[in-house]
C-alpha cells in the first residue's frame, strides 16, 4: 500500500486543545497499521505572529522564512508529542532524513524544509519522493472555494476540479486574496499536477472527513485529478 502523506495546516494545531490532537494521534497511529504515516506540519498563528513582529523589528525575507520553518516544527513536535512511541521522536529537516526515520519507526512528522515555499509544496514534494499518488490537504475550509469563503459570502464549494483548473483559480486569486488564505501553495499545486498527484482538500477539523479521504471514500471536501 502506498503511503499516507497529509499536509496539516498549523491553523489547525497551533490553536487545538490537547483532546483534539490526541484524537488525531489515535488516527494516525490506526493508519499507521495499514501503511506508512507521513504528516507534515503547517505554522499557522505561530508563524504568522513571528513574521510579523520579526518583519516589524526588520528581518529580512528569508530569515522571515526560517522563522516560519520553525514555527513548523514546533508544531511538529507538538504532534509528536502525542505520537510517542509510534512515531519519530524528531523533527527531520529534509526528505532523506524523513525516510531513514521511516524505516524504523511507522508515522515520521516534518515541518518546513528550505525558505520560499510552504508546508503544502514540502507535503507535494513529500509524496513524489515516497511514491504516494495521493496528498491530504487538511486546511481550516472545507474544501477549494470559487473565491475565498471568509471573504465572499456566496462563494461556491468545488466538489472535484482537474489540476489546470485549481492551477488557474490560484492564478486569478480566486481562492487566495492577497497571500496569508491561500487555500493550496501554487507550487504545492505545480508539482501536484506534474507527478499527478490526486489532491484531497478538507478541513482538518472534520475527523469524519479525514477517516474517509485515508480510507479513499467520499469525503466532504474537494478531490482534485487529473
Ligand atoms: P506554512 O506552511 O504554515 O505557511 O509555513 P502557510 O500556508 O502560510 O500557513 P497555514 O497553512 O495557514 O498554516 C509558514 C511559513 O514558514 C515559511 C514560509 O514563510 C511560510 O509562510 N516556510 C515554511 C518556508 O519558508 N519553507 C518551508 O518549507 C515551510
Amino acid at each position: 500500500m502506498k503511503p499516507l502523506v497529509l499536509s496539516i495546516g498549523g491553523s489547525i494545531l497551533a490553536s487545538a486543545e490537547t483532546e483534539f490532537i490526541k484524537e488525531l494521534a489515535g488516527m494516525l497511529i490506526r493508519e499507521s497499521s495499514r501503511r506508512r504515516v507521513f504528516v507534515v506540519a503547517g505554522g499557522g498563528s505561530t508563524a504568522r505572529d513571528y513574521i510579523r513582529k520579526s518583519r516589524e523589528l526588520g528581518a529580512d525575507e528569508s530569515l522571515l522564512d526560517e522563522i516560519g520553518i520553525m514555527a513548523t516544527k514546533l508544531n511538529a513536535a507538538l504532534l509528536i508529542s502525542a505520537l510517542n512511541p509510534h512515531s519519530a521522536p524528531l523533527v527531520p529537516s529534509s526528505f532523506e532524513e524523513a525516510m531513514v526515520l521511516s524505516e524504523s519507526y511507522p508515522i515520521v512528522v516534518m515541518g518546513g524544509t528550505h525558505p520560499g515555499h510552504t508546508t503544502d509544496a514540502v507535503a507535494a514534494m513529500l509524496a513524489e519522493r515516497v511514491g504516494s499518488n495521493t496528498l491530504i490537504d487538511a486546511t481550516s475550509v472545507n474544501g477549494v472555494y470559487t473565491a475565498d469563503p471568509k471573504k465572499v459570502p456566496d462563494a461556491k464549494k468545488i466538489e472535484k476540479m482537474s489540476h489546470r483548473e485549481l492551477l488557474e483559480l490560484i492564478m486569478e486569486g480566486g481562492s487566495s486574496g492577497a497571500g496569508s488564505n491561500i487555500v493550496i501553495d501554487p507550487m504545492a499545486a505545480k508539482i501536484a499536477e506534474r507527478s499527478a498527484i490526486t489532491l484531497y482538500v478538507l478541513n482538518g477539523r472534520d475527523f469524519e472527513a479525514l477517516e474517509r479521504a485515508m480510507k479513499g471514500r467520499r469525503f466532504d471536501g474537494t478531490v482534485v485529478e487529473g
